[in-house]
């Protein structure tokens, strides 16, 4: 089965549920509102499974760069591959726009986010000071060059 195929759009309707796991994963959480800014204007999908919101992922276009703004799965349904599925589908998605530079922050706490990223090709590539609140907490910034992985894997073939 493709479980890609349960990834949709981020609707107005999801709000509920995303708000909810959002406040089961986060210290600082999102708002209501961020999220609403985020369906209007920006990138936001959700993966459902059994009629429920199992995760969501969020971003940003900047210019020719993309930045990972939050990916969440419900504790339900972690570690059975569907935040990797999350991530891999926004860098397919993302490809296709043309945005060859993946980035984003995570808390230098956060090992299961950390270990997420790099098993899908992101590298650290620096740290910003105090970034996070509840509680303070340094950033590390990863990066990851989609261009060069998508060239690799049709070498590959
Ligand atoms: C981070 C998060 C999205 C991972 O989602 P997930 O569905 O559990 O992750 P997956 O099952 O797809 O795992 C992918 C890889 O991440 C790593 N990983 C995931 N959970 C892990 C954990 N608890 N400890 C260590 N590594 C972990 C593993 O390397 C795994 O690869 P593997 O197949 O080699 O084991 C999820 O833990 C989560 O929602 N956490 C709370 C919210 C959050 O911190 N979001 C990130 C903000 S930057």
């Amino acid at each position: 089965m493709n479980i890609s195929k349960n990834i949709r759009k981020m609707q107005i309707s999801d709000l509920p549920e995303v708000l909810k796991i959002e406040t089961e994963l986060f210290s600082d959480v999102w708002t209501e509102q961020m999220f609403v800014e985020e369906i209007n204007t920006q990138v936001s999908y959700v993966l459902e499974l059994d009629n429920e919101i199992a995760g969501y992922i969020c971003g940003w276009k900047l210019y020719d760069e993309f930045n990972i703004t939050n990916v969440a799965v419900s504790k339900k349904y972690q570690q059975k591959g569907y935040g990797k599925l999350l991530v891999d589908f926004i860098i397919t998605e993302i490809a296709k726009e043309n945005f060859h530079i993946l980035f984003l922050e995570v808390r230098e706490s956060n090992l299961a986010a950390i270990k997420l990223y790099e098993r899908v090709g992101f590298n650290e590539v620096g740290r910003r000071k105090k970034y996070y609140k509840n509680p303070t907490e340094d950033a590390i910034l990863m990066n990851l060059n989609n261009k060069i992985n998508i060239e690799k894997e049709d070498n590959e073939r």
